[in-house]
């Protein structure tokens, strides 16, 4: 499996995937639009050609939020996921980023177990964040200096 940088030939599969994860999935043109826009960046996880993951942060000079990460549901539980997210921080930290922050869904127990997996800790709350379904937003960080990546 490779993780690379997307482009422009990948948005369609990522959209799809983007679909069937999220009930405020972003538009093609939004997710075309992040591939030129300063300080985000797309990646893609791909296996034997297939693209089977994505993810989205935001860098603003030294803070970084992990926007997106979404797999393939036919290929979860294999460390997609994890190596997805893994190179999005390491990339963001090579940037100057220090601190990684997100919000995800109460109810989001594998994306939960995966940023714990990776650091993160629960830094607050925002009740009822998310609509459709209304739900409370849990929020997490993390911080990372250039010296700890191996
Ligand atoms: C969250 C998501 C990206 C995880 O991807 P993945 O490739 O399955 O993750 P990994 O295989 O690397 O698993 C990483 C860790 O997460 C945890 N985990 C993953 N799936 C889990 C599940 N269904 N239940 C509980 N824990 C889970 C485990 O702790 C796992 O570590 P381990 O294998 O060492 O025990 C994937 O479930 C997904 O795409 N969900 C839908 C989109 C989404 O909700 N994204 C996050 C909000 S932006």
């Amino acid at each position: 499996m490779t993780i690379r940088t997307a482009t422009t030939a990948d948005i369609t599969t990522i959209f799809n995937i983007e679909q069937k994860c999220f009930a405020d999935a972003w538009s093609l043109d939004s997710l075309a639009g992040f591939l030129n826009e300063k300080g985000r960046s797309v990646y893609v996880a791909e296996e034997a050609g297939k693209i089977i993951g994505y993810g989205v942060t935001m860098q603003v000079v030294d803070e970084c939020e992990i926007l997106r990460i979404a797999v393939n549901r036919l290929f979860r539980k294999k460390g997609v996921g994890t190596l997805l997210l893994e190179r999005m921080i390491r990339n963001a930290a090579v940037d100057g980023a220090k601190l990684f922050f997100l919000e995800v869904r109460e109810s989001n127990t594998p994306a939960i177990a995966l940023y714990k997996k990776l650091g993160f800790t629960k830094s607050g709350m925002r009740n009822n964040y998310y609509t459709n379904p209304v739900e409370n937003a849990v929020l997490m960080s993390k911080c990372v200096t250039r010296d700890s990546l191996i």
